[in-house]
């Protein structure tokens, strides 16, 4: 079987690392990468740290408006399934390089395996929730992290091909903290950022609803952070540095530790070290609640909702003084943790055994 596996977000290397692992002995699979995201710390550091097989094919697509990445990614990606002729396409989560190889496929009439399939935010506004609806409409495979996922999917009436996977960020946790802890040289970040363990928040801020707010929702972020009891590191997305630039020249925070973004190991070392974690990232909330640090979803709504249970994630809207509080008076429930929503750590090695019935 020969599975074309598209990615181009650094979650989607992340989530591909244990998939492809699991996939190797079952299926000839032949890696594309957009292009969407570039910058080594983006991209390369996660090939190389993560042992990912290198793309065959890099389509250099790059940044732009969502209709002409969409676009220029259809395009090209079109063309590799003519001469690839691949049995399966394979694609995660809801970026628009997940979008653009599920519609490729599925024109072509090559069934579309959705690895993280049913999330919902309800907000259409979101380019991501677009994404995810119109992705799982087309796909054979609907790989869901959580039971809630598989209900929404049964709610607009997709049931065939849904299977309960778990999340393969669990796995991916699982099989790389151990590794980044023996590291001395990840474990070295946090003498290099000044920081010792549970004595610094880490925030993250990359999404379209944030930057969309400009400097002004930037500065209510970055003021509240500034409030806070401990410092609070920022490895910047750099979609998200020059308003972050701009407010701290303008505003001088003291509090506030940017830095640029970090390969996996060293951010799974800065996630499990943290106090708290601040951030819009819908991976880093669930990664948060796998290492039980408890997190402020800067957002008006989450996808990940078995998180919020027990107040191990909240939510908080751009407001100063709507932030501090959660940041500062919210006190997780332990007992909220007996129920393990996210599956056992081995959704890669399920998916791979799935795909690996498939029949023409
Ligand atoms: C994308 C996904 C989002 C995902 C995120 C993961 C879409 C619509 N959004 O958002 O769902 O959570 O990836 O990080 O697909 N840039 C660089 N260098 C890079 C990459 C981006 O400078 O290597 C800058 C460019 O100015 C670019 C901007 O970041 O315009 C946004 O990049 P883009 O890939 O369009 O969206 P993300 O915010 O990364
Ligand atoms: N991440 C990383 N380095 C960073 C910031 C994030 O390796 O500097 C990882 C993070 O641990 C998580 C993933 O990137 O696994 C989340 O990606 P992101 O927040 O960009 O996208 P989202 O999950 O919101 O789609």
């Amino acid at each position: 079987m020969k599975i074309l596996t598209v990615v181009g977000a650094r979650p989607q290397f992340i989530k591909a690392s244990v998939v492809s692992r699991a996939l190797a002995p079952v299926a000839d699979e032949v890696i594309v990468h957009t292009g969407q995201h570039y910058d080594r710390n983006m991209s390369d550091v996660f090939f190389e740290e993560l042992n990912i097989p290198k793309p065959a094919y890099n389509l250099g697509v790059g940044s732009g408006s969502h209709g002409r990445q969409t676009g220029e990614m259809l395009i090209k990606i079109e063309e590799v399934i003519l001469d690839e002729k691949p049995d399966v396409m394979l694609v995660y989560g809801d970026t628009n390089s997940t979008l653009a190889g599920a519609l490729a496929a599925s024109k072509l009439h090559i069934p579309v395996a959705h690895v993280e399939a049913g999330l919902r935010s309800f907000n259409m506004r979101m380019p991501e929730e677009q994404n995810r609806v119109l992705t799982d409409h087309i796909s054979t495979w609907l790989f869901c992290p959580t039971e809630t996922a598989v209900k929404n999917l049964n709610k607009e009436n997709i049931t065939r091909g849904v299977d309960r996977s778990g999340d393969v960020m669990l796995d991916s946790v699982l099989h790389f903290l151990k590794l980044a802890r023996s590291n001395p040289q990840k474990t070295a970040i946090y003498g290099q950022l000044g920081i010792a363990p549970k004595q610094y928040r880490l925030a993250t801020l990359h999404r379209a609803e944030t930057t969309d707010g400009g400097l002004d929702a930037i500065v209510r972020i970055f003021d509240a952070f500034e409030k806070l009891p401990q410092p609070v590191v920022i490895p910047i997305h750099p979609r998200t540095r020059p308003l972050a630039e701009e407010a701290i020249a303008k505003r001088g925070y003291r509090n506030i530790l940017l830095t640029d973004p970090v390969g996996y190991l060293e951010m799974l070392l800065l996630t499990s070290g943290a106090c708290q974690v601040l951030t819009d990232s819908g991976g880093l909330q669930k990664e948060a609640w796998f290492m039980e640090v408890p997190c402020v979803t800067l957002r008006g709504e989450t996808e990940w909702v078995e998180t919020l249970e027990g107040g191990w994630n909240v939510l908080a809207k751009l407001e100063t003084d709507d932030i501090t509080r959660k940041a500062t008076q919210t006190v997780p429930d332990a007992g909220a943790r007996e129920r393990m929503p996210f599956g056992d750590g081995r959704a890669s090695e399920r998916i791979a055994s799935i795909l690996s019935k498939w029949e023409a």
